[in-house]
This record gives C-alpha cells, sequence and structure tokens, in this order.
C-alpha cells in the first residue's frame, strides 16, 4: 500500500497533508525518513511513525462525539448538515456512519463507526442496549406519569413501549433510560403522557458514557477499554 493512503486509511492525514508531512522529514519508515509519499509499504508490518507518533494499522474507527443541535444523524441529507460535517473529511471517506439516530435537535453522545457488525449488533432489539437521556418537560411530571413510564405505555400507534427507569432531579428534569429506540420514542412517551419534551440529551449509551470534557460539536477516538466494553455489549469478540 502507497505510504499516503496508509496515513489516509488509518485516517492520520488527508494525501495532501501527508506530502507536505513527507516533504518536511517528519514521517519514518522503520526509523528511515520517507522519501516519497507515494513509497510502498507493508501497513501489517512496516513501523510508520508520523510527527513522532507510530501510526498503528486500523481496520475500523469508532469515534465518540458530542452531538450539538441542528445536525441530522444521517451520512447525507438534501437540506441538513450532518453529523459527519463536524468530523475532518478522512472519517466520511473511510465510510464512518452514525450507529443509530437522534433527533435533529437532540444532543450529547453519539457513536460514529464503520463497523457495520458491530453497530447492527449494538441496535438490535433482542440486545436491549441501554441508553439513558437526561430530559427536560414542560409540565410537571406526577407519580402515575412515573409509574407509567417505569411500566411501559402506548404511543399514537399502537406500539407498547418496554418498561423504562426514570429518575427526576426535580419535577421537570431528570433521567431516563430506554432499552429501545422507536422513532421520536421519548416525546411520543411524554405526548402520551399530554406534557412535551423541551430538552434531551444523550448522556450514555451501553458501555460508554459522554464525557464532560467533551464539549459539545467536539469528538475523540474512543479508548481500547471502551472499544473492548462495546464488543462485550454487542457479544463479539474482538478481531
Ligand atoms: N427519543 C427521542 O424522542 N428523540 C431522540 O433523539 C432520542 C430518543
Amino acid at each position: 500500500m502507497r505510504l499516503d493512503k496508509f496515513l489516509s486509511v488509518t485516517a492520520v492525514a488527508s494525501r495532501k497533508e501527508s506530502a507536505r508531512a513527507v516533504r518536511a522529514g517528519e514521517v519514518t519508515i522503520n526509523g528511515t525518513p520517507a522519501r516519497r509519499a507515494d513509497e510502498p509499504i507493508d501497513p501489517e508490518n512496516d513501523r510508520v511513525v508520523f510527527r513522532g507518533v507510530s501510526v498503528r494499522y486500523k481496520a475500523f474507527d469508532y469515534l465518540l462525539l458530542n452531538k450539538p443541535e441542528g445536525y441530522v444523524s444521517a451520512t447525507e441529507d438534501g437540506k441538513s448538515p450532518t453529523v459527519l460535517a463536524l468530523l475532518p473529511e478522512r472519517f466520511a471517506a473511510r465510510g464512518v456512519f452514525p450507529c443509530g439516530r437522534l433527533d435533529k435537535n437532540t444532543t450529547g453522545l453519539m457513536l460514529l463507526t464503520n463497523n457495520g457488525e458491530l453497530s447492527h449488533r449494538l441496535l438490535a432489539p433482542r440486545r436491549h442496549v441501554p441508553k439513558r437521556y437526561r430530559f427536560t418537560v414542560k409540565f410537571p411530571l406526577s407519580a402515575a406519569d412515573l409509574a407509567a413510564i417505569e411500566a411501559g405505555l402506548t404511543l399514537d400507534d399502537g406500539y407498547r413501549t418496554k418498561p423504562a427507569a426514570i429518575e427526576l432531579s426535580d419535577e421537570r428534569n431528570g433521567v431516563i433510560t430506554l432499552v429501545e429506540g422507536k422513532y421520536h420514542q421519548i416525546k411520543r412517551m411524554m405526548e402520551t403522557l399530554h406534557n412535551q419534551i423541551t430538552a434531551l440529551e444523550r448522556v450514555s449509551f451501553g458501555p460508554l458514557t459522554l464525557p464532560a470534557d467533551l464539549p459539545r460539536g467536539a469528538w475523540r477516538e474512543l479508548k481500547d477499554d471502551e472499544i473492548a466494553a462495546l464488543f462485550a455489549a454487542a457479544e463479539m469478540d474482538k478481531q
């Protein structure tokens, strides 16, 4: 594989950036400065160091984004910006997509990956991977409302929701945990109770929690222990 392709598929640098770094002597192959950006390398065995950091060959990317309002959870949309617009372009080129959906005005934790099998398994209804959402509603929630949410309630289309845990911090704010993900589920649950969501933020997805130090709109790669926990939640062996 060409060195610049290797650096772009490992999401380290675009081809242009790679060429610049090679010219500046910032890339080494097995300890020797690379001469050309199109130099062939063996991705499995050669040791490539880019600006002092050793580059590992990665088959897949795993990113955690703190989604802001106004972005749609898709790879393409005719009208609105997608969450991919918040990432460097190289990730779209590597086929990264959002694992599951958040509404355009929902904020918080979003996993993005190009590992289709992992995503599929994490979203499979039978796996019941829990998702926690911090919410605000327009009107106070009563004890009867909480009991209905905990027992499961019937949405406008006749779907009966699975029991969901709910904890309030005051009568209009709290955290709800879903083990499923129907379209606009929390908004529709609150509408069933003649209430209305005014703010919704996802704070966890399976074993992942929204890092307190990750600003809205920012992203980072998952750490090895987070990736391992996701594979465990998906009941998958990590290759
Ligand atoms: N429930 C909703 O209503 N919206 C979301 O984005 C997620 C859960």
